[in-house]
Formats: C-alpha cells, structure tokens, sequence
C-alpha cells in the first residue's frame, strides 16, 4: 500500500505539472550595487548548518525512499549532494520500518558521504491513528541509523493526509508527541508544501527541535500530486491545490518568531531563489520537486543541475557584494504584489 503510493508520487511529479500556480520568489527584488566592493574569487559560500560544515547553503530535501524504484534516485541524490558538498534528507522511512525488504531502498544511501543526511519520519504517525503503529523514539533511532542520519526531520503533511483516501487525521496532541522525540533525537521539524506560521515555529522550538524546514507553499502542491492518485477526491484536491503559507512569507513568519535554524524548501529552483530566502532569514535552502527530473535522467545531470544553483546564488552575492552567506541578511529586498499582503 505505502510501496505503490511512494511509487506514485514520484510518476506523477514527473509525468504531471503538479506546482502550485504563482512563483513568489519572482515577488521579491534585491536593491542592487552598482559598485559591489568584493572580488568573485573571494566570495564563500561555506556554511556551518547544526553542526556540520555544507561547501554551499543547500540540501536536498525528502523526496523519496520505500519502493524498488526508490533505490535509484537516492543512489543518485545521495551521491549528488556529497559531489556538491551539501546536504541531504531522505523520504519518509515509514515503508522501511513496516516492512524489512524496503529498507535496500533507504540504506543505499550510506554508500555515499553527503556532509549531513536528514532521516525522515511523519508527525501523523507519532499518534495513534486507527489501528496503525505508532514510532516511537526507538522508530526514530532506527529510521537515522538505517542511513547513518545526524539528525531526523519529523514532517508535517496534514495537507496531504487530509486530501488523500488513506490519511491520518488525528492531529491532537501532536507537538506533545513532537517534544518525545526531541528529548530523545535531533528533531527538525519540517512542513512539506503548506508553510509553517510564526505561532506554530514558536510550539515547535518550545518542543525542542534543532531547526524548522519551513517547507511552504510556491512548488509541489501535495494537493495536486494526491489530485492525480486513484481515489482522491478530486473536486477538494483541487480546491486546496494552492492552500498554504507562501515559503518567503513563511521564512519571515519564522524567522520573526524564532531564533533557530530555518530551512527554506517550496518552490525553490534557482540559485537566486535561495539567495532570496536567505536575505530573509533562512539558514539554508532545500530543493525538492525541482531536481527529480534530473535525478530521473543520470548522476551528471543532477550535479549539474545543484552547480547551477550554487553558480546562481554566487552570482547573486557578487551583484550584492556579499563576501559570505550571512551578509545576504543585510542587503535590502523589495517585496512586491500579493506577497505583500502576508507580511503584516
Ligand atoms: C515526490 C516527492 C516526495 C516527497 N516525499 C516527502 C517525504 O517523504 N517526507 C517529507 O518530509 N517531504 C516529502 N516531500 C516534500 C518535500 O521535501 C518538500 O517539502 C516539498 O516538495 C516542497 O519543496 P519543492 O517545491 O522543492 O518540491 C516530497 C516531495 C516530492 C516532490
């Protein structure tokens, strides 16, 4: 059953458009310098993120794992993210902890060395949803040692439960079961296409987690990829196609309410998309949806599609005249069109 929808997933992002309408990245506009006083050759994009040293601000976020298939693209991914030196987040490894023989398409990716891998679980299934187990911390333990993880991204999809046939819909108590596995793993806590809001950061960060991906809304609409799934309810599939925190209006949400690490996934494609979410708060992007078709197509063209990026955020500092990562913070951005509207 989880084996045929990770299978799914990953066919209808590559067979279908499946991203939200407008690119809120394209809302936003850096002032800028004419004169910018710092040489390309010295510009580093080197980045300290939990702990772990990343050659550039990016990682690869979940994507996939949990079906024969899976192998593949993490091989793939896996190898890609330690090439570039960045870092790396598998799919969710609840197909893996339920059943042994998936696990190959999970531990595929210790044979690679990205400088952070990023285990992955659901808040849905921290809860006692009908008659399914429930992870505990032990679950959590296993999932990071399955692929040599330094930390676990507990994600939070009530988006996409909520529009498939099969979700989880008990959420009560769900930043409770949150806080257990804090106290026990590096949590971060991680939105999956619908953003999280400055009051849900601030229960996350009293929960303990390490950092917050804030995931948002701008590129794989999980409503739409559930949309083109036998037995959806298409009609309200469609209707929350665009539901959700747009990731910029997120990161400031965010980053206004808490002072730890922000990961900016949603929508990000480009090299100067990232260089955007970092001048407003986040710590480092995380590219999704964007890169699969690549990573469908071969290794080479997947490195290649990360070097774009970085070549894009460089290029960005070099017209911003920021010599490293954190300046990106200062530089002035100018907000435009509906975006405005959310940042109250
Ligand atoms: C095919 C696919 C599968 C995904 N599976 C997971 C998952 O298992 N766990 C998770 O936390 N996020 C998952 N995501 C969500 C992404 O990590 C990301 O938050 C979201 O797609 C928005 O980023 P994007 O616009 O770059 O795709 C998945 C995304 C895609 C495209």
């Amino acid at each position: 059953m989880i084996e045929k929808r990770k299978e799914d997933h990953i066919r209808i992002c590559l067979e279908k458009k499946v991203e939200v309408e407008r690119d809120y990245w394209k809302m936003l506009h850096f002032m800028h310098k004419a004169a910018p006083e710092v040489d390309m050759e010295d510009i580093s994009l080197e980045t300290e993120f939990l702990g772990h040293k990343l050659a550039a601000p990016f990682m690869i976020s979940a994507i996939t794992g949990g079906y024969e298939g899976a192998e593949d693209f993490n091989r793939v991914l896996s190898t890609a993210a330690e090439k570039v030196g960045i870092g790396f987040g598998v799919g969710s490894q609840r197909a893996a902890l339920e059943n042994k023989e998936l696990r190959m398409s999970y531990e595929v990716i210790k044979e690679a060395d990205p400088p952070l891998v990023m285990a992955n679980l659901g808040a849905p299934q921290l809860i006692g949803q009908k008659g399914k187990h429930v992870f505990k911390v032990e679950d959590g333990e296993a999932a990071m040692d399955m692929v040599g993880a330094q930390c676990i991204a507990i994600h939070f999809n009530y988006l996409q439960e909520v529009v498939q046939p099969e979700g989880d819909l008990k959420a009560k108590g769900v930043i409770d079961k949150l806080s257990a596995f804090c106290h026990e793993l590096p949590v971060v806590a991680k939105e999956t296409g619908a953003g999280v809001d400055g009051e849900t950061a601030l229960e996350m960060k009293n929960a303990g987690v390490k950092a917050i991906d804030v995931g948002g809304m701008g590129g794989t609409s999980f409503s739409a990829v559930e949309y083109y799934r036998e037995g959806t309810d298409r009609s309200i599939a469609k209707e929350f196609w665009d539901w959700g925190i747009p990731t910029p209006a997120s990161i400031i949400e965010c980053r206004r309410s808490v002072d730890i690490p922000l990961i900016s996934t949603g929508g990000v494609r480009s090299g100067l998309d990232a260089a955007k979410a970092l001048a407003l708060g986040a710590d480092i992007a995380g590219v999704a949806g964007g890169i699969l078709s690549s990573a469908n197509i071969s290794l080479d063209d997947t490195v290649e599609y990360l070097e774009n990026m970085i070549k894009g955020l460089k290029t960005a500092m070099f017209l911003l005249g920021c010599k490293k990562v954190e300046e990106l913070r200062d530089r002035r951005i100018i907000i435009t069109d509906e975006l405005k509207d959310w940042i109250i």
